[in-house]
C-alpha cells in the first residue's frame, strides 16, 4: 500500500456498506437452535413475513434464500398471468421481451433470462438516476406489444416509481418492482416494495438491513403469497406422498437467517438516520468542488443506502475504460472516478463504480436501449458510450459509490472527503 495524496492509510479498513449488528439478531438464532427450528420453517420466517409485509405496507410477504430468488418467482407470477403456463422446459416469458431498468444490478433482470424473456433497456432518468418514464413511454410506442417492466430503485434513492406505474396501467402492462436497495425509502409518503403488482426486497450483507443473505417477495394478492411458498419449497402438491404438477424450486429463506432479519428489523430506520448522516456529511464536506451528490427526487425520502458522486463534464480529467481496465490522464483541477476510485483504495477504504449500464455488458450487445428520443443504437451497436443521448453510459462515466458504511467514524469520512478534495487540485 502505498501513501496517496498524502494520506496514510487507515489501519482497519473502512468499507462501502457491511452489516451493522445490535444484538437482538442472535437472539433469535439462539432461539432457532434451542427449539431446533434449524430448518426452513419456524417462528422467525413467520415473523420477518409479518415485518416486511408490515414495513412496506403491502398484505403478504414471502421469506426467500434471497431477493433474486423472489424476482424470479415474481416473473414467473407475471409470465403466467400474461401469457399461461409454459410447456415443461420452456420459460413463462419465453421470446417475450420486457422493459428492463438499464443502470442497475444483474439481478434485477437476470430472472428474466431464466424465464427466458429478453430484455430491452430503458435508460435512466438523469434527474433520479432510476428507470426514466419518459423513455419508457417512447419505448411503449416501439414496442406496444410489451407487457411486462421490471424496474429498480438505485442506491436507496427512488425515482418515479408511481409515474412508471402508471404507465404500465395505461399500457395493460404488469410491473416488477425490485426494492432490494430501497427498503426504507419511501415515494409520496409510500414505501417501496409497495408499488409493483409483484416486489422484492433483499436481506444481502451489504444492504440497508441483513440477514447475511434472505429477501422477501412482497404482493397483495394471498393466492400468489401461497403459491411462492408452494413454489420456492419444490412445489409439492397437498398429498399424502411427493405429488408434483409443476416445476419447484428450493427458495425458502431459513429460520436461522429469519432470527438475524428478525432482530434487524427495529434498527431500521436507525441504520436509515445514520446512512443520511454520511450522505450529508460528504455534501456538505465536498461543497465548492465541481461535483453533484446523487439526486434526491421531490417527494421523496431515500434511504441513504449508498452516498454517490458524479463530477462535472468539464471537471472530467481523461479516463478511458475498457472491459476490464481503466485508464486516466491525470490533470490538475480535474478527476475521475478512476482516479478518485484509485484514491479510496490506497487508503484502504472502498468505493465502487456506479453499476454499468446493462446495455453496455458484452452479453446484452444486441439488445436494444431505448432513451428519451428513442432507440439509442442502431442494429448495428453503433451508439456512442457516453453521448448526451444515452444517461446511464454518462452516469457510470462520470459517477462512482463512496464508502457508505454506518459504522464509518466522523473522523474518517473527514479523511475520505479530504482525499477527494485533493484529487481535483
Ligand atoms: C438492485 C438489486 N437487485 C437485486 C439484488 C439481489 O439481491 P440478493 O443478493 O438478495 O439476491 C441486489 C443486491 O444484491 C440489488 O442491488
Amino acid at each position: 500500500m502505498y501513501i496517496r495524496k498524502n494520506i496514510k492509510p487507515f489501519e482497519k479498513k473502512v468499507w462501502l456498506a457491511t452489516p451493522t449488528m445490535h444484538g437482538e439478531e442472535i437472539k433469535f438464532v439462539e432461539e432457532a437452535y434451542n427449539t431446533n427450528w434449524m430448518s426452513t420453517v419456524g417462528e422467525n420466517i413467520n415473523e420477518v413475513e409479518k415485518l416486511a409485509a408490515a414495513q412496506a405496507g403491502v398484505k403478504y410477504a414471502v421469506g426467500l434464500c434471497n431477493c433474486t430468488s423472489a424476482l424470479h418467482l415474481c416473473c414467473k407470477f407475471a409470465g403466467e398471468r400474461l401469457y399461461g403456463k409454459p410447456m415443461i422446459g420452456h420459460g413463462a416469458l419465453e421470446g417475450k421481451k420486457v422493459f428492463c431498468s438499464d443502470m442497475t444490478f444483474d439481478a434485477t433482470l437476470n430472472p428474466v433470462v431464466y424465464e427466458g424473456g429478453i430484455p430491452v433497456f430503458i435508460d435512466t432518468e438523469a434527474d433520479s438516476w432510476n428507470m426514466d418514464p419518459v423513455a419508457l413511454e417512447k419505448a411503449f410506442e416501439i414496442y406496444p406489444d410489451v407487457k411486462l417492466v421490471v424496474s429498480a430503485e438505485l442506491y436507496g434513492f427512488p425515482g418515479r416509481m408511481d409515474l412508471i406505474k402508471q404507465i404500465c396501467e395505461k399500457h395493460g402492462a404488469l410491473l416488477i418492482e425490485d426494492a432490494a436497495e430501497a427498503m426504507g425509502a419511501t415515494l409520496n409518503g409510500r414505501p417501496c416494495g409497495s408499488f409493483g403488482d409483484y416486489s422484492a426486497v433483499s436481506y444481502n450483507g451489504n444492504k440497508i438491513i441483513t440477514g447475511s443473505s434472505g429477501g422477501c417477495l412482497l404482493t397483495n394478492d394471498l393466492e400468489v403469497a401461497n403459491k411462492a411458498r408452494k413454489w420456492s419449497t419444490q412445489a409439492r402438491e397437498n398429498a399424502p406422498w411427493y405429488q408434483h404438477e409443476e416445476v419447484g424450486y428450493n427458495y425458502r429463506m431459513s429460520n436461522v437467517i429469519a432470527g438475524v432479519i428478525r432482530g434487524q428489523y427495529p434498527h431500521l430506520e436507525e441504520h436509515i438516520r445514520d446512512k443520511k448522516e454520511i450522505y450529508e456529511r460528504y455534501e456538505k464536506g465536498l461543497k465548492g468542488l465541481p461535483i453533484k451528490m446523487n439526486p434526491i427526487t421531490p417527494n421523496t425520502n431515500p434511504n441513504y443506502w449508498l452516498s454517490c458522486l458524479i463530477i462535472d463534464e468539464k471537471a472530467m480529467c481523461k479516463q478511458v475504460r475498457s472491459d476490464s481496465e481503466a485508464l486516466y490522464i491525470p490533470e490538475t483541477g480535474k478527476s475521475c472516478p478512476t482516479e478518485i476510485l484509485e484514491a479510496i483504495f490506497s487508503i484502504n477504504a472502498e468505493g465502487r463504480p456506479i453499476w454499468k449500464p446493462m446495455h453496455m455488458q458484452p452479453m446484452y450487445r444486441n439488445h436494444d436501449v431505448i432513451g428519451r428520443n428513442g432507440t439509442l443504437r442502431a442494429k448495428t451497436n453503433a451508439y456512442i458510450a457516453g453521448s448526451v443521448d444515452d444517461i446511464g453510459a454518462d452516469i457510470f462515466q462520470r459517477g462512482l459509490c463512496l464508502p457508505s458504511d454506518n459504522k464509518m467514524t466522523k473522523e474518517e469520512q473527514d479523511i475520505i472527503i479530504e482525499l477527494i478534495r485533493r484529487c481535483f487540485e
